[in-house]
């Protein structure tokens, strides 16, 4: 058995207040836009997970200077829009999507040439979705069969401003593209017809650029960028990761007797479906003193397990502001009575692992009653916790891994997971605030 192996036991209750890990879509942002800057960015609760680190690491080779003081607070000094240097290796973006995505975008938009790799999952996600927007912005790309990494980008001499009508719901894809036309002479437009997270936007005005938001007819809409708009160093509070909170909150609503509070949640309307989806499964889940931080909304979040799940059908159109939160869904649903259909999860086959395949495949394996369709999910709970007592493939992907062990508070036999490292790359601290609420992990 693999030495990063885990197991989960049952455990009477969650109790307590817990800080979870920062935002890991906003902690790449905030150092890539502090890298871009002119002068000093001063970032307080980054995630310090691998995905982040790999982006540090990246901005580091382009020239920004990163630092990490013993007061916890990350220091970036930019280098401006257009004074990117080439790196002289290659880009290992390890796990992470978000970072090989994004700074092909910013390396696209430059006039300079990387390469980038990435872990045995990273390899095999498609790239072609950056790939095309950034060639029609005047980039080039050499890769892998299939726009698979490892690949090189030369960047633009000139970059284009384009308008482009996103294929596929992907933030990635949107902020690569505003990434790349930060750098462009003129306005680059990105169109939406199913919103995805906005902290590109968010940001980019934190750091006092001027994004405009248009809205279109049937819930689509437009960002316009104008190119060449300085950034000004700026401090940011880098609030929890609400798909990272979703963790413990449905491990507290599906152990008898839990109820937990996680202060300065990020709950923006973009990214929290999940939550919205659980309160209508009945869950007694509420959101506390709701402020704004950094162009961010947040909250305290009170999750307790006072009420029983019931199965709903989550809303096709609700899909992109919970898009990494369906592996811990489909466990809440596992434990609700009655039946839950997820529909329109295409995009869960391509993140870092086929997700759709593997909660299928897992929850089986515990004894969940279910059906795959080809992009969707249907779960038959019957309001009890399924057997478990099985050990279940995680494929490098750490949501598979985190939402097995929650499933492992509730079921009625151990469950354990054969690999728990790629928990370090949005998580590193998951098993022992999981431990310290009172679920048994080791
Ligand atoms: C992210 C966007 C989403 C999400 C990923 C982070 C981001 O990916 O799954 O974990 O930070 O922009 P897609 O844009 O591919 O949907």
């Amino acid at each position: 058995m693999n030495s990063n192996a885990l197991t989960s036991r049952k455990c009477t209750s969650l109790n307590g207040h817990a800080r979870v890990a920062g935002d890991k879509s906003i902690s790449h942002r905030a150092i890539m836009f502090g890298a871009l800057a002119i002068g000093e960015t001063i970032i307080s609760g980054l995630l310090e997970g691998e995905d982040v680190l790999h982006t540090a690491q990246a901005m580091r080779a382009m020239g920004a200077k990163i630092s990490h003081g013993d007061d916890g607070l990350w220091r970036v000094h930019g280098v401006g829009i257009g004074g990117l240097q080439e790196p002289s290796q290659v880009l290992d973006m390890g796990n992470s999507g978000t970072s090989a995505r994004l700074l092909m975008g910013l390396v696209g938009g430059h006039n300079i040439t990387a390469t980038f790799t990435g872990d045995a999952s990273l390899v095999k996600r498609p790239m072609g979705r950056v790939i095309k927007p950034l060639e029609k912005m005047g980039a080039t790309f050499l890769s892998r069969s299939n726009d698979r990494l490892p690949l090189t980008v030369k960047g633009a001499e000139n970059t284009l401003a384009i308008e482009y009508k996103l294929p596929v719901a992907s933030a990635q894809v949107k902020s690569a593209i505003m990434l790349a036309g930060l750098n462009a002479a003129g306005i680059t437009t990105i169109i939406e017809t199913h919103p995805t997270r906005d902290h590109s936007e968010n940001m980019l005005r934190h750091f006092g650029v001027d994004v405009k938001v248009e809205e279109l007819k049937g819930g689509a809409s437009a960002v316009h960028l104008q190119g060449h708009q300085e950034l000004q160093g700026c401090a940011i509070d880098v609030p929890s990761d609400p798909s990272s909170a979703a963790f413990p909150v449905v491990a507290a609503l599906i152990t008898k007797g839990s109820e937990i509070t996680l202060p300065n949640v990020g709950i923006n309307p973009r990214r929290d479906g999940v939550f919205i989806t659980l309160q209508e499964m009945g869950a007694d889940l509420r959101y506390e003193n709701i402020q704004t931080q950094a162009g961010e909304r947040v909250a305290t979040i009170i999750a307790s397990s006072k009420n029983p799940l019931k199965g709903i059908t989550v809303p096709k159109s609700r899909v992109p502001s919970m898009i990494d939160e369906f592996p811990i869904l489909a466990v809440a649903a596992a434990l609700a009575q009655g039946t839950t259909k997820m529909t329109g999860l295409k995009e869960l086959r391509v993140k870092e692992s086929d997700r759709l395949l593997m909660m299928a495949n897992g929850l089986k394996a515990c004894g969940v009653d279910l059906e795959m369709g080809e992009d969707s999910l249907i779960i038959h709970g019957n309001g009890k916790a399924p057997k478990g007592g099985v050990c279940i493939e995680t494929a490098l992907d750490h949501r598979i891994a985190m939402s097995f062990l929650v499933l492992g508070c509730a079921s009625n036999e151990p469950i354990q997971i054969d690999d728990a490292s790629p928990i370090k790359t949005s998580f590193p601290d998951f098993i022992e605030l999981m431990n310290d609420l009172g679920a048994d992990i080791g």
